[in-house]
């Protein structure tokens, strides 16, 4: 008997409705996957496996479902709807569905990795409730994360949608688009000569007389700024750049940043259009191929704009003065002194608000990251890994994959993986790998033990990383201490958090014919990885290339080379193209996590209410940030290394949050102690005028009354930071209920970093520090238990919802007079001592580490 429509035949398969058109898939297959690598569809993105991030989201009659968590056989007979399906027809003439439209006008995405499973559950919430209040949208996104805090965006959004889809609103102007056209994404239309196309040699590498330009980039003028002599005083990510004038004018600039969805490219185009005086329209930046872009040490530290901001300014003002009437000839320039640069005061283009290109990508799942990427012939590789950080292989028994055609085991010195021509079948073979495997494992300890731990296993550090040891003294602060009016002295502690981007990481490896490796990875810092890969390869640095596709957020998490290394060596043993995906428990427990801190502080303050003696030694985490803002003559700073138990390294501000926590938390203990308002004291104390005038500005908009009465279970919190040359100050309003349950119900942030090259980007940014920073204050920690992480699940390690997430204000203060600084990280500081402070004056508790409560309560007296 034949089986009825829809349901599974004597073929195993399923038939059923996909975006209008009807497709048969095999019935036991996990839906995402089914959907992803059977039809092409991959708009629904893994984030977690476990139904907790709503990355996968698909419509199933309508209804959101987690693809992740079904199978194809459940929607047998059914009508499902990707990203790449929910256009129903023109909308105002963009082919847009109105949701879509709404986020592309609100800005709602920064990397977009979230984005097609926030659209297409907003779409559901408005087919069900055309008019939603804040609670029904924050009820209906609930199960969507979003890790670069788009949050307050998508809240618009969906607001904006339901404006539009109930005809209530015009459509505002189109965004436009660089060269390519409506579709074109970020990352830019391919280069001339092809995605595959590369040059001979990497043409950082090359002489530039030797660079072969013009077969990549067709004719021209080509205008290169190659490096000054190294300067060991002055640390700097990158000094090149060069840039590209085609025949017709389109300006293409070369950088060796990279954009993770911080839009440091649109900040990029606009000065070079500036220095140019050229339209944006006109501009493309190729960003993170290592053969095609020149050296840079990474995308970290807010130094797109100082660094690589200021090569392209130089390179893009040079260019002009050179530039012909019609740039059709082949002429090369390298820049040779210092071109005049356009006065910022005057910008056109650059100072004003301008939303990211490829909105449109991101709404409809045309953006394709890594994960989303494929070479002919590629197979899978996973990697068995140990129980815990530090653990080493005993034994190994693989008798349960002998002779099996479709694995590959590969054990070498540096892994033991497996490759199968699909994750599922390599994942199968590992988890039979780890059957067989003994391991030694190290005596490691607990995290209620990890403060002294790390008193006890101090280290030398790693001098040129995270810096040595230090023990800086101006004047003596055990005198001063000795004879202040008031004295503090206090622990602050802070848990290892970890990153959690919602992009796993994932790369793609393939050897060529020639032994040249190229590698496809989401990192923040290419020319580095292409280093690390060539040494762990035993191959010279000219014969790797490492792309980075379009990349989901990575907070300071996406640095090592750890998976293109993997992916490489998977690779060359299978003798195949191979793509490794880490999933979301190796993201948890082979990624690098921020460092705990314990930070001892002692403060005085002398009879006229000024800070007088200052001791501060943050053990483990770091030393940036650890430089005070206030003035104080007599103060030791002094940073300890010690042997980290978990891995640890880079994280978006790095120690920064550490150190301002303890450092403004310190302050708002001493202005209690002494009877004095914390804003007061602060102005009396702050020794930078440009942060003193932020302070100002936050405490004029928010209204804030010197000396007020606190109203029990309500309070506000302020607190400011100085770092990387940007200065913040965020208020934070919270409420305590009477189970300690705390909320978080306002959060302003006043923000300066010089000249500003594009607010809404800026603002962008900060908002999604303030969101991210949210999370590590209140929530966020690693729990672990002998050395091995305990909570490697989004379903186990909270992260802020959109219900968490409160109004966020932006203040920027722009000057135009000044350098421009980095607005991705120091918006992260400040949060911590201000919430802290808050729940100081709502509660008269205060609460010394990071997190401040146990999934939003308060811990018990
Ligand atoms: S909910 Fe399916 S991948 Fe996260
Ligand atoms: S925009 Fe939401 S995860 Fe990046």
């Amino acid at each position: 008997m034949a089986a009825p429509a829809g349901e599974s035949g004597p073929t195993g398969k399923i038939t059923f409705t996909i975006n209008e058109t009807t497709a048969e898939l095999p019935q036991s297959a996990p839906l995402l996957s089914a959907i992803r690598d059977h039809l092409g569809l991959t708009g629904a993105k893994l984030g977690c496996g476990e139904g907790a991030c709503g990355a996968c989201t698909v419509l199933v009659d309508g209804e959101p479902v987690r693809s992740c968590q079904r199978t194809a056989g459940s929607v047998a007979g059914r009508t499902v709807t990707t990203i790449e399906g929910l256009g129903c027809g023109p909308t105002a003439g963009t082919g847009l569905h109105p949701v879509q439209r709404a986020f592309i006008e609100e800005g709602a995405a920064q990397c977009g990795y979230c984005t097609p499973g926030m659209v297409l559950t907003t779409a559901a919430l408005l087919a069900a409730d055309p008019r939603p209040g804040d609670g029904a949208i924050d009820a209906a996104l609930a199960g969507q994360i979003c890790r670069c805090g788009s949050y307050p965006r998508i809240r618009r959004a969906v607001h904006r949608a339901a404006e539009l889809t109930a005809g209530r609103a015009a459509p505002g102007e189109a965004p436009e688009a660089p060269d390519g056209g409506a579709d074109a994404d970020r990352w830019g239309p391919p280069l001339p000569g092809g995605p595959q196309y590369r040059p001979a040699r990497p043409w950082d590498l090359t002489d530039p007389a030797d660079r072969d330009w013009f077969a990549v980039l067709g004719d021209g003028l080509v205008v290169a700024l190659d490096p000054p002599p190294p300067d060991p005083g002055v640390f700097t990510t990158a000094t090149t750049a060069w840039l590209h004038i085609r025949a017709d004018g389109l300006v293409t600039g070369f950088t060796g940043k990279v954009d993770v969805g911080q839009d440091n490219r649109t900040a990029l185009r606009l000065l070079i259009a500036e220095e140019l005086g050229v339209p944006l329209a006109r501009v493309r930046v190729a960003m993170g191929d290592t053969d095609l872009c020149p050296f840079d040490r990474g995308t970290f530290g807010s130094r797109s704009m100082p660094d690589a901001g200021a090569a392209a300014r130089k390179t893009a003002a040079y260019a002009r003065t050179v530039l012909p009437a019609r740039p059709g000839e082949r002429r090369v320039e390298l820049v040779t002194g210092e071109p005049p640069l356009s006065d910022p005061v005057r910008w056109k283009l650059a100072g004003h608000p301008h939303l990211p290109p490829g909105g449109a990508a991101a709404v409809t799942g045309a953006r394709r990251f890594v994960a989303d990427l494929g070479q002919p012939g590629m197979w899978h590789g996973v990697v068995l890994r140990p129980p815990a950080p530090g653990a080493t292989l005993r034994s190994l028994h693989t008798a349960a994959l002998a002779g099996r055609a479709d694995v590959v085991i590969v054990q070498s010195a540096e892994l033991t993986g497996v490759v199968a021509p699909d994750q599922a079948t390599a994942a199968a073979a590992v988890a039979d790998l780890r059957a067989g495997a003994a391991w030694d494992a190290p005596d490691a300890p607990s995290d209620d033990e990890i403060e002294q731990y790390l008193r006890a296993h101090p280290s030398d550090g790693a001098p040129g990383r995270w810096g040595g040891a230090f023990d800086h003294q101006e004047g003596s602060a055990a005198t001063a201490l000795e004879s202040a009016a008031v004295r503090c002295e206090a622990t602050y502690t802070t848990a290892y958090i970890a990153p959690a981007a919602l992009e796993t990481r994932t790369a793609v490896a393939a050897w060529d014919d020639g032994g040249r490796l190229t590698v496809w990875t989401g990192t923040q810092t290419p020319f580095p990885v292409r280093a690390q890969v060539a040494a762990a390869l035993g191959v010279d640095e000219h014969d790797v290339r490492i792309i980075v596709p379009a990349t989901g957020g990575g907070f300071g998490g996406k640095h090592a080379a750890g998976i293109a290394t993997e992916a490489a060596i998977l690779a060359r043993q299978a003798g195949r193209p191979v793509r490794v995906a880490w999933s979301r428990a190796e993201e948890f427990t082979v990624g690098t996590l921020r460092p705990a801190a314990v930070i001892d502080v002692t403060a005085g303050v002398s009879a006229d209410g000024r800070l007088s003696g200052w001791s501060f030694t943050n053990i483990n985490s770091g030393a940036a940030g650890i430089s005070t803002p206030y003035r104080v003559a007599d103060q030791r700073l002094a940073y300890q290394p010690a042997h980290s138990p978990l891995p640890q390294a880079s994280y978006r501000a790095l120690a920064a949050t550490a150190n301002n926590f303890a450092r403004e938390s310190m302050i708002d203990e001493l202005a209690h102690l002494t009877g004095a308002d914390p804003v007061e004291f602060r102005l009396r104390n702050l020794a930078d005028e440009r942060l003193a005038a932020v302070l100002r500005a936050v405490a004029e908009h928010i209204g804030y009354q010197a000396g007020h009465a606190p109203v029990s279970g309500t309070g506000v919190g302020i607190a400011c930071g100085l770092e990387k040359d940007g200065r913040v100050v965020t208020a934070a309003q919270v409420t305590v209920g009477p189970g300690r349950q705390v909320r978080v119900t306002g959060l302003v942030t006043g923000y300066e970093c010089g000249a500003i090259v594009n607010p809404a980007t800026v603002t962008s940014q900060i908002e999604g520090a303030a969101v991210m920073a949210l999370g590590g204050a209140m929530y966020e920690a690693i729990r672990f238990t002998d050395g091995a992480v305990a909570n490697a699940a989004f379903s186990a390690y909270r992260v802020p919802r959109l219900a968490d997430v409160p109004p966020v204000e932006v203040i920027l203060l722009d000057r135009p007079d000044l350098p421009s600084a980095g607005a991705g990280e120091a918006p992260m500081i400040a949060v911590a001592p201000a919430i802290a402070a808050a729940i100081f004056e709502a509660t008269g508790r205060r609460l010394r580490s990071l997190p401040l409560t146990s999934d939003g309560t308060l811990p018990g007296e």
